[in-house]
């Protein structure tokens, strides 16, 4: 479905993707672990067009994703739910969530998206009404995927959901991702949470600095002495 082949990118003189190989297969979750600055945020921004182009190539479906501007990748499929939640805090939840829909495309099946949005996430139908800003962060970040789903993604881009939440709420994120991904949604996620993430994902790539060092099964990678010593303290 995805496709990067030997991406590299800079921030100008900054160097942080070094021949990057990384497939998603339709139906899958996969994972980047990685730990803080290892460039796991700029493979997704390099997927969803929000950085110009660096070297190699970015296949999706067959589209050469290097040419596209941003709203086009969204109109092939492809939705991503940046890092820190970034709703709107002035909105109430369900305008969040119908700023989701802002693909034409999907606007028929707005109504129905906001039921799906509320069966999977009932806590937010009990604050449909809320402003975005006055809920938790972990309300926060599960209106952020909501409002994601809203565009009818084929793919979705998941930047750290579970950061600077509690663990019972970062279990539950977790649960919710892989219910996504049930419903048939496949997911790319990226992750600091290494034994949460791994737990969930088919397939997964270690990224230090820049560059991809494992990758292999979920189970594989939780069960590589590299990836114990380096990310789960054992
Ligand atoms: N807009 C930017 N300009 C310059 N450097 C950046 C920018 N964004 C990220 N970086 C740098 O690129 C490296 C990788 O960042 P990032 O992809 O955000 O890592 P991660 O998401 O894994 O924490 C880091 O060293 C970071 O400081
Ligand atoms: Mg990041």
């Amino acid at each position: 479905m995805l496709k990067l082949e030997k991406l590299s990118f800079a921030y100008g003189d900054l160097k942080v993707l070094w021949d990057v190989d990384l497939e998603v297969k339709q139906g899958e979750i996969v994972t980047v672990v990685g730990a803080n600055g290892a460039g796991k945020s700029t493979i997704l921004k390099n997927v969803s067009r929000l950085v110009k182009p660096g070297h190699g190539h970015i296949t999706f479906q067959g589209h050469d994703l290097r040419k596209l501007a941003s709203h086009e990748v969204v109109e092939l499929g492809i939705v991503q739910v940046p890092e820190g939640r970034r709703i709107f805090p002035e909105m109430t939840v369900v305008e969040n969530l119908r700023m989701g829909s802002f693909v034409k495309s999907t606007r028929k099946d707005r109504e129905r998206n906001i039921e799906r949005a509320f069966t999977l996430f009932p806590r937010l139908k009990e604050r449909a009404k809320q402003l975005g800003g006055t809920m938790s962060g972990g309300e926060q970040q599960m209106l952020a995927i909501a409002r994601g789903l809203m565009a009818n993604p084929k793919l979705l881009l998941l930047d750290e959901p579970s950061l600077g939440l509690s663990p019972l709420l970062v279990k539950s994120i977790f649960e919710i991702i892989k219910e996504i991904n049930r419903q048939g949604t496949t997911i790319l996620l990226v992750e600091q949470n290494v034994y949460q993430s791994l737990r969930i994902s088919t397939r997964a790539y270690v990224l230090e600095t820049g560059r991809v060092v494992l990758s292999g099964t979920g189970a594989e990678l939780l069960d590589n002495a590299h990836v114990k010593k380096a990310f789960l303290g054992m």
